[in-house]
């Protein structure tokens, strides 16, 4: 999909859609909170979480005391919708509205990469490499990608669009041997629709 059209879909989805009427949406995004503690190890750490969406993780990480935190979505409208949620600790964040396959980070700006259900949307090789060369640029060495995707059982399609399902080997292998997988889970996702998902989350150490 050109990168309009993708843009395009999402500003669309979140101006026609209340944050808890998405499949994606959970009150709180638990497993990814639990992932991102361990991996920071101090709330210094600066943390990015990659096509956040609508969702409350940042709220959560900003409740935790996360003092370094980057929000990254290719839709304005849900970044307002966030920003307005949060009121004036949104300025406490670092928000940016860019293409993760385009957008030019700085080099090793984050200890810890989060992605719960952006990676999978991407089906060409050519995207999937660039994402993998922007978390390989913007991480430091030695730093925390926590990556989630549909699992194998997952479902084919998100949101209208073709996803790619992963189990930990398949997925780490699109990551490269840079990349070290420290542990990976699976979790049933229950939808506001009442039909459940699988997920797949990895935790990988890079450099
Ligand atoms: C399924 S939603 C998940 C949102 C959030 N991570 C969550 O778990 O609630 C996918 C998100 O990725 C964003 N997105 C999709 N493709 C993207 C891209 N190429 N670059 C940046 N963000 C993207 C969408 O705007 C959307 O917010």
């Amino acid at each position: 999909m050109p990168a309009d059209d993708v843009k395009t879909h999402w500003e669309t989805v979140y101006t026609t859609k209340a944050p808890d009427q998405v499949s994606w949406y959970r009150p709180h995004l638990e497993r990814s909170l639990s992932l991102i503690e361990r991996a920071a190890g101090g709330v210094s750490a600066s943390i990015i979480d990659v096509g956040g969406g609508e969702s409350t993780l940042v709220d959560d990480l900003l409740a935790r005391g996360y003092q370094n935190l980057s929000v990254l979505d290719v839709s304005q409208a849900a970044i307002d919708v966030t920003k307005k949620r949060l009121k004036e600790s949104a300025n406490r964040v670092h928000w940016i509205t860019a293409d993760v396959t385009t957008v030019d980070l700085a080099p090793g700006a984050y200890d810890v990469w989060h992605d719960r259900a952006v990676f999978h949307f991407l089906t060409s090789r050519k995207k999937r490499v660039a994402y993998v060369n922007a978390v390989a640029h913007a991480v430091k060495h030695g730093g925390h990608v926590i990556v989630s995707t549909f699992g194998p059982e997952g479902p084919t399609k998100c949101s209208g669009l073709e996803v790619m399902r992963y189990d930990a080997d398949l997925l780490q292998h699109q990551f490269g041997t840079r990349f070290r997988l420290v542990e990976s889970s699976k979790e049933q996702h229950h939808t506001p629709f009442g039909t459940t998902q699988q997920f797949l989350y990895c935790y990988c150490r890079i450099g």
